[in-house]
């Protein structure tokens, strides 16, 4: 089996790398035969939708007619069998480049599906998510609501914790010293409930 992580953050080894590692290190104590890799969005080349194609997406299941890295990250979520998803929130939204690709995805389902009678079902249907939210003076549940939106869209199943913040892992300020979302204890909670989804 094969975990995604996709880390949003325009940095590496910051507090979403570390929060996105360590719901799949969490997953690997538990199941050591899992495998892992990751996707940083800020390495990618990604573009927004220029929506003026939307006839080609329409007609192409999940397919783009842009040529950049935007959907060779979906060819990798539909290999994985469960992703974790982190963003972090910088002026007030998700990172742009994050925003480019996710809008990308969303327009390529949107615009099939809509158009579509009888649409092939999204290749994501029902894939397993763990969803990572960080922010610093903000509340960190609005990113994991925009990252639970994005799921839904895609068809996903958003995997969510029985205690606060329920909707993923949440991480406010320093976050190996955040004592109101408790981000270690939830990645565990989040790993176990991802690893229940797998088996
Ligand atoms: C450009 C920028 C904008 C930010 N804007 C916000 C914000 O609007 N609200 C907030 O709570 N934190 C904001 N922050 C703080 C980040 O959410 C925080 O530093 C977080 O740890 C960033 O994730 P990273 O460490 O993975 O890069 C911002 C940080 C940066 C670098």
């Amino acid at each position: 089996m094969h975990i995604l992580g996709i880390i949003g953050s325009m940095r590496k080894n910051r507090n979403t790398h570390i929060l996105v590692t360590r719901v799949i290190h969490e997953m690997q104590t538990l199941a050591p035969e899992l495998e892992s890799d990751l996707v940083y969005i800020a390495d990618q080349t990604i573009h927004p939708c220029r929506v003026v194609c939307s006839t080609y997406c329409a007609t192409h299941p999940y397919q783009c007619a842009t040529p950049d890295d935007a959907t060779a990250i979906l060819d990798r979520m539909i290999q994985a069998d469960a992703l974790v998803i982190g963003a972090p929130l910088y002026f007030r939204a998700p990172p742009a480049q994050f925003q480019a690709w996710a809008e990308r995805l969303v327009s390529l389902f949107f615009f099939y599906e809509s158009q579509v009678q009888n649409a092939v079902p999204s290749p994501l249907k029902g894939k397993p998510c763990g969803l990572v939210g960080i922010a610093e003076y903000s509340n960190p549940h609005q990113i994991l609501e925009y990252l639970h939106d994005f799921c839904t869209v895609l068809k996903m199943r958003p995997v969510l914790l029985d205690t606060f913040p329920y909707l993923g892992v949440a991480g406010q300020g320093d976050v190996e010293h955040d004592t109101i979302f408790h981000p270690f204890e939830r990645a565990k909670d989040l790993a176990a409930k991802l690893i229940k989804e797998l088996t």
